[in-house]
């Protein structure tokens, strides 16, 4: 599906892909199975995002909830993510796109960091589409160690608590220079945030859909943006 030409395009979609180990169940594969199926999901979506010139696209990929499920499954999920990581890199720095990783990486480990500083490098000139990957990611946590470092900061004399602003805060957040979602997208039926984004999506347009993460593709994404573009935000504001 095209968009239209004059339809409000969103900056930032964020998706919270779920539904893999569900949708695993009823193809009567095993939940790894899932996530791997939904690997080419995020493939489709960063290539309808880059058509459609969205400029930046978060994946919730492992939450830090997501260490409470058994280990076969968490280490598949991080093989998962090396393998993507080393099978795509090339083809996204081709296509200028820019790969950054938001979450606690001190918990990951030593493979799986440096495959993240890895890709972070090799497509940190992408000037097309900048792809946020939420790896090990908590909002709260997020918003807990910013208000620890602005705490140390006042300490230490560098500012006066009255000067902290809602920018200051937002400098403090792993997104400091990505702007906030304009579209948030659940997949899987469920609609709740499960710790994503919280401080971000204050005035985010939400899209919860019934569709299992592995089966949502580029139709799925651009029928996306055009709910968005149907959407009114008012930011509070009435019509005139
Ligand atoms: C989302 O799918 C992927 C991750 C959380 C990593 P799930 O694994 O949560 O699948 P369901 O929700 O159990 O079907
Ligand atoms: C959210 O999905 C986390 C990710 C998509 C990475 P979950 O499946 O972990 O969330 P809950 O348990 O349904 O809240
Ligand atoms: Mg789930």
């Amino acid at each position: 599906m095209r968009m239209e030409s004059g339809t409000k395009i969103p900056s930032h979609v964020a998706i919270i892909m779920d539904g893999n180990g569900r949708w695993a169940a009823t193809q009567g594969k095993p939940r790894s199975w899932g996530h791997a199926q939904g690997v080419e999901s995020i493939r489709a979506c960063i290539e309808a995002a880059r058509v459609a010139g969205v400029g930046y696209i978060t994946f919730y990929t492992f939450s830090t909830e997501n260490w409470g499920r058994p280990e076969s499954e968490v280490s598949a999920l991080m093989d998962l993510l090396c393998e993507g990581i080393v099978n795509e890199t090339p083809e996204l720095a081709r296509q200028g796109v820019r790969i950054v990783v938001i979450g606690g990486r001190g918990a990951l480990s030593d493979k799986v960091r440096t495959h993240i500083d890895e890709i972070e490098q090799a497509t940190a000139g992408g000037k097309n589409l900048t792809v946020v990957l939420a790896i090990n990611y908590s909002s709260r946590s997020e918003i807990t160690r910013a208000a620890q470092q602005i705490a140390a900061r006042a300490l230490g004399g560098d500012l006066v608590p009255v000067m902290v602003t809602e920018q200051t805060f937002a400098e403090e957040l792993y997104t400091s220079d990505i702007p906030d979602p304009d579209l948030l997208i659940r997949t899987g039926g469920e609609q709740r945030l499960s710790n994503f984004l919280l401080w971000q999506a204050a005035y985010a347009e939400l899209l919860f859909l019934p569709v299992m993460w592995p089966e949502f593709g580029a139709n799925e994404f651009n029928e996306a943006l055009a709910e968005y573009a149907r959407r009114e935000r008012r930011f509070g504001k009435i019509d005139n």
